[in-house]
């Protein structure tokens, strides 16, 4: 269960990030050259937030049974960041912090009237969402903690 669940969300990490800067690239695009935001676009929106959520949920049921997050809360803590903190307490806060931002980019970015402010909308909220997202990813060089780029097993 638990090595399923690792090797899920080591590789929906790329499908969020890919269809996060795909999205923010678009809106960019469409803000500065005040294109029209089509069905397609919409559909652009609301499919890198789903992406993002079923990754949260994926980390959530991680979370549940993760090795190093049962060794956190069963031992005395210091207020180091090692590994063991970083995946217990860091890891998922930023990132539910990151989804938070994103889904209310979408939200707000649908009840905008303009497309030129659904754009903008996107292209701020996304861009934020995706920052804390690449700062709280365990790369292979974080100063965190170090995951591979991809996970075969
Ligand atoms: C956009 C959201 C997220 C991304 C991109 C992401 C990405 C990653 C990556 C790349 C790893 C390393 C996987 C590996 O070992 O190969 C990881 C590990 C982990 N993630 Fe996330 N994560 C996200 C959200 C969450 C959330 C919301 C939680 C839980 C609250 C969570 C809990 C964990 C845990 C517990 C581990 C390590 C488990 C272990 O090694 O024992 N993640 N995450």
């Amino acid at each position: 269960m638990f090595q399923t669940l690792i090797f899920l969300h080591s590789i929906f990490r790329w499908l969020v990030l890919i269809s996060l800067v795909y999205a923010i690239i678009t809106a960019f695009r469409g803000y500065s050259k005040n294109l029209s935001f089509s069905k397609r676009t919409d559909q652009l929106r609301h499919w890198t937030a789903t992406i993002a959520h079923i990754q949260l949920m994926i980390g959530f049921t991680l979370y549940t049974q993760s090795p190093l997050v049962k060794y956190y809360f069963t031992n005395p803590k210091t207020f180091e960041l090692s590994e063991i903190s970083f995946f217990s307490i860091v890891h998922g806060s930023l990132m539910l912090l990151a989804i938070i931002v994103l889904t209310i980019g979408s939200a707000l970015a649908k009840r905008k009237a303009a497309d030129h402010d659904k754009f903008k909308t996107i292209a701020i909220y996304y861009s934020i969402a995706l920052l804390i997202i690449l700062i709280a990813i365990p790369w292979p060089f974080s100063p965190f903690s170090q995951r591979p780029f991809i996970r075969l097993f």
